[in-house]
């Protein structure tokens, strides 16, 4: 399984980073394809425009759902049925998205082909998102929280950095994506220690150095526990009594 990940933008250098680290690795090793296309190639007068001032007036600009409409057919082609295309989703960064989550990662991460469209200024003319929806592509407008960007292509930055991780080979060590913080457990990821055991007054807990493999998962759950209530009380709320053993301390 090859993903294919295609990202249109008026900034496309803001995107380069994706040639670095992890996903520059995936990249080279075949694991994604990722392609990076600006809109302004779509745009058709002298200075290529691709915004105009708000329906009804108010500050800022709207981007024009007429160049953005044969950017994305053209990106998208084949449409949502063509033979071989699997599972196509049309993805767009917005602050009034729903918000994006390890959840959101991990089921984008079973899609064979991710469209993300970077608005900038007020937003994409909201026809845009409505009409490849009609059309049947799975339309996805995501937040990845609660504050106000300049523009989508950070925002893609993060979600495709989340989701690129999860697909096959591209984190070497696979147990490392399946431990961590915000999986499916509920809570935090316990805290992270390594060598020297003392360091500046600070000595680590000498029960991991114990060798006693039981005492050590209790002893990091219990940590996870006491940083999830401190940190994050919405995620104790929310955890699944299911999911709880009988020593464990919730408050
Ligand atoms: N564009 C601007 N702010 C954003 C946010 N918080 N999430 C996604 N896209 C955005």
């Amino acid at each position: 399984q090859r993903t294919r990940i295609d990202i249109v933008s008026i900034f496309p250098a803001f995107l380069d980073v994706l040639d670095l680290s992890l996903i520059g690795r995936a990249r080279e090793d075949g694991l994604i394809d990722l392609r990076i296309h600006d809109l302004r190639d779509w745009a058709h007068d002298r200075h290529r425009t691709v915004d105009d001032t708000p329906l009804g007036g108010g500050a800022g600009m709207v981007m024009r759902p007429d160049v953005w409409g044969e950017a994305l057919d053209a990106v998208l082609a084949g449409g949502p049925e063509a033979p071989g295309a699997g599972r196509a989703v049309l993805l767009i960064p917005t602050p009034a998205g729903e918000v994006f989550t390890q959840r959101t990662a991990e089921d984008l991460a079973r899609a064979d082909r991710l469209v993300v469209a970077c608005g900038r200024y007020e937003g994409i003319d909201s026809r845009v998102p409505r009409h490849y929806a009609a059309r049947g592509f799975e339309v996805r407008e995501l937040s990845i929280g609660d504050y106000v960007l300049n523009g989508g292509e950070a925002a893609a930055i993060v979600m495709i950095e989340a989701i690129a991780r999860l697909l096959p080979g591209v984190v070497g060590n696979p147990a490392s994506v399946l431990e961590e913080s915000h999986s499916a457990a509920g809570l935090l990821e316990h805290e992270a220690l390594t060598r020297p055991v003392a360091w500046r007054g600070l000595d680590a807990p000498e029960v991991l150095l114990s060798g006693d493999h039981a005492r050590i998962a209790r002893a990091r759950r219990d940590e996870a526990l006491a940083r999830t209530a401190a940190r994050r009380p919405d995620m104790i709320r929310a955890l699944d009594p299911a999911t709880l053993d009988s020593q464990d301390r919730t408050t």
